[in-house]
């Protein structure tokens, strides 16, 4: 039996598929990469953007072809737009088998199982406590790893969709984790990435007032991943800004392990529209946590996630988006235009931005990252950087390339004892427009 899964959307989707991949291989599938050669179908979707949605639509709406030509294949969506749109799914496209929601994810072998069996077609999309122990497994082992700790999110950002298709935020047990951290390290995995929508908010209880200075669950956790001796990196995304308490930047600080690269999403430098978006930090709040980590994380580099074109965004508001991120001068940031959700509550309020004026505004901080990335990379030549080295280049066979801790691509040629998920240390030579070329030392 052969398998296809195709994912959209997030790195928590992507993680999810993975773990999908691990329960199909241990059912007897093989994973295949061409949709004509296997004979289940999965689509992992994401409901995060209006585009999303749309893109993995027409990908399944074009599987009838396939569906008609061999009708004993099975084809299923999970994930987000099967959460948020369950059995209206399996009404508006005949050729699909089963739907299954994020927190019921787990059950896929199941679920097949059934559809082939019962010659039935099901939607399910209740969700279960046991989503958060199942979905362990890992089918793709190399030397970087991904572990979700937290599913779902407590904070109701006005403008997203998530707490409604992924739920309440909850935590895993610490145990667990550490457990598949430990399998990964066993395995071969030299960085891990730890995935939430709201990792720092880690064992809170789904309590979503910032904590205490000195309490912090994510904390504990990094400190104790840090002690697995085979783990060189460890990364996380994303955090909300306001649980970075003394106690997480310090154990930062400390790590030699966990990264200096920070994803600190911003959404807008306007009051008004963070108010409106009902994130809880204004500007002035955000940039005194920026600076709080930057005088106490050696080179700290920061990126962040931006929405432009919020309802009621004025050239004002946007304006004061444009300075705090040039103030702040993230390595890298993701720009997304405002589209209304489906049950998010920015989706009552009027989308007044036009369509014209998000793209304008979307290009312009384009720019300003494409500028500041050109100076920070050429700052960057004749220093030299550590880079877990990652393999052969996709792009030039004689080069290899590597990841600094601040998440730069860096190619490089290879020795003879160059060897894939170890550090090496690289001078660099040369800046390209992303990326950094240099030679080992
Ligand atoms: N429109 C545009 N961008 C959105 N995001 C979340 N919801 C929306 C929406 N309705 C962005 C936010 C979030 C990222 C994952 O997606 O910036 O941080
Ligand atoms: Fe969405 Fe806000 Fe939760 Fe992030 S923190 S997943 S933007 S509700």
């Amino acid at each position: 039996m052969k398998a296809f899964i195709k994912t959209y959307g997030c790195q928590m989707n992507e993680r999810d598929s993975d773990a999908l991949a691990s329960d199909l291989v241990n059912a007897g599938y093989t994973i295949v990469s061409r949709e004509e050669d296997a004979d289940l179908l999965v689509f992992n979707t994401c409901s995060v953007r209006d585009a999303a949605e749309r893109k993995a639509k027409g990908k399944i709406g074009f599987m009838r072809k396939l569906k008609n030509k061999n009708p004993e294949l099975i084809i299923g969506v999970v994930g987000c737009m099967a959460q948020r749109m369950g059995n209206t799914l399996l009404e508006e496209l005949p050729h699909l088998d089963f739907v299954l929601g994020t927190g019921q994810l787990h059950t896929l072998v199941d679920t097949v199982n059934k559809v082939k069996f019962d010659r039935t077609r099901l939607a399910l999309t209740e969700p279960s406590p046991d989503v958060l122990t199942g979905l362990a497994g890992h089918y793709d082992r190399s030397w970087s790893g991904q572990i979700a700790i937290t599913r779902g999110c407590n904070r109701f950002c006005s403008y997203c969709i998530v707490p409604y298709v992924r739920g309440r935020e909850l935590s895993r047990e610490k145990d667990d984790i550490i457990a598949e951290a430990k399998m990964l390290a066993a395995n071969g995995t030299r960085e891990i990435l730890l995935l939430g929508q709201n990792v720092a908010a880690y064992g809170l209880n789904g309590d979503i007032r910032p904590p205490a200075p000195d309490h912090s669950p994510f904390a504990d956790l990094l400190a104790e991943l840090e002690e697995i001796p085979e783990l060189l990196r460890i990364r996380f995304t994303s955090p909300y800004p306001s649980y970075f308490n003394r106690k997480l930047i310090d154990t930062i600080a400390r790590s030699e392990k966990i990264c200096h690269n920070i994803h600190l999403p911003l959404q807008s430098g306007s009051n008004r529209i963070l108010q409106a978006m009902n994130r809880q930090y204004t500007n002035e709040s955000y940039r005194e946590k920026v600076a709080e980590l930057k005088a106490a994380i050696k080179d700290l580099t920061l990126s962040t996630d931006v929405i432009v074109g919020f309802p009621g965004e004025t050239d004002e508001d946007f304006a004061l988006t444009r300075v705090l991120m040039n103030d702040v001068g993230f390595e890298q940031s993701y720009i997304f235009k405002y589209s209304p959700r489906p049950g998010a509550k920015s989706a009552s309020m009027d989308d007044s931005v036009p369509e014209s004026v998000k793209e304008e505004r979307n290009q312009i901080l384009l720019n300003d990252l494409a500028e500041r990335v050109v100076v920070k990379l050429n700052n960057m030549v004749g220093k030299t950087v550590t880079v877990l080295a990652e393999g052969v280049s996709a792009r030039n066979e004689l080069r290899w390339t590597g990841r600094t801790d601040n998440n730069i691509v860096v190619h490089f040629e290879p020795d003879d004892s160059v060897q894939t998920g170890t550090l090496r240390k690289v001078e660099i030579t040369r800046a390209g427009s992303v990326t950094l070329f240099g030679k080992l030392v």
